[in-house]
């Protein structure tokens, strides 16, 4: 699997029974904390061989930094990357750096999966259930941690979540067998549905009252403190998307907003669905059933 299916990891098949997830991702500071930026940044490049449905094994870690960089930040950094590769029980292998004015992190990801189990973002089938595993609303808890209006609550709700691996959701899925998945990131939640939808070749349909979106961001955006990504990706796709006037225009913001180290959206078939459910009984971030599959209608994506 390779470029052609915009998927969220390439897959290599080694032989019959082992294939190589290959995936990178890297971006600026989205918090001051240099340890938690670091945390994060892996978080969300190991999420790519999650949303396969793979198991990391290696990383590389890539950056940039600005050469007055004191020494100890870029350390904080490294050590917040290397201290969540442990947790995915994976390695740090090596890397680079150049030089750069603007500070940049993340990792380049090896994983490892069976060729029949691979999990793609394209296989979504009607009558499936749309579970997804991580709360919405982070790209608009951070333009508002930014602009000094987020409580202590709000921002530690948002760091839980971004430094939240999403391996304990792919290892649920993985032992009830889903048909496809992919990660919420800068998208956002509508942005990466439509790309499942076009790619299965059917229509997605959200519950927007059933959606778990961090409390604090649905008043921010209430305020207008959306993120320019927000609108960008929603004006990418508006002509696929139908809205009911049922949802609540701060959840569709929250639905468009790009999110940092986001969940997995995962189809599963109605009949395994409480299985899935089940198994994240324990999750340590809140999840939800947000939606459901359907033969192909007008429109790629309803929300109600
Ligand atoms: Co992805
Ligand atoms: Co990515
Ligand atoms: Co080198």
């Amino acid at each position: 699997m390779g470029m052609t299916t915009s998927d969220d990891a390439s897959v290599y098949k080694i032989s019959e029974d082992l294939a190589l997830v290959q995936t990178l991702d890297f971006f600026t500071p989205v918090l001051d904390d240099p340890y938690l930026y670091g945390q994060i940044a892996a978080a969300n490049s190991l999420s790519d061989v999650y949303a396969m449905g793979g198991e990391p094994k290696l990383a590389m870690n890539i950056a940039c930094f600005p050469k007055d960089l004191p020494k100890d930040i870029i350390r904080q950094i490294l050590k917040g990357g290397r201290d969540k590769v442990k947790e995915a029980n994976a390695l740090v292998i090596g890397g680079h750096t150049v030089e750069d004015e603007e500070p940049k992190f993340g990792l380049s990801v090896t994983g490892f999966i069976h060729p029949k189990d691979v999990v793609t973002n394209c296989n979504a089938k009607a009558g499936d259930l749309l579970i997804l595993t991580k709360p919405l609303g982070l790209g608009i808890l951070n333009t508002g941690i930014k602009a000094g209006l987020v409580s202590e609550d709000g921002y530690n709700r948002a760091v839980s979540t971004m430094t939240q691996l999403n391996k304990f959701s792919k290892d649920a899925m993985m032992k009830v067998g889903v048909n496809s998945c992919t990660d919420v990131t800068g998208f956002g939640l509508l942005g990466h549905a439509f790309e499942m939808a076009e790619g299965s070749d059917v229509t997605i349909r959200f519950f927007s009252s059933s959606i778990p979106i961090i409390e604090e961001a649905l008043s921010l955006a209430r305020m207008g403190i959306i993120p320019a990504g927000a609108y960008r990706n929603m004006d990418h796709i508006k002509d696929h998307v139908k809205i009911s006037d049922k949802a609540a225009q701060e959840v569709i913001d929250c639905m468009s907003d790009p999110q940092t180290s986001g969940g997995l959206l995962i189809s599963v078939e109605k009949s395994k669905a409480e299985d899935l459910l089940n198994e994240l009984k324990n999750s340590p971030t809140p999840y939800g059933l947000v939606g459901e599959v359907t033969e192909r209608q007008d429109y790629r994506i309803i929300v109600e």
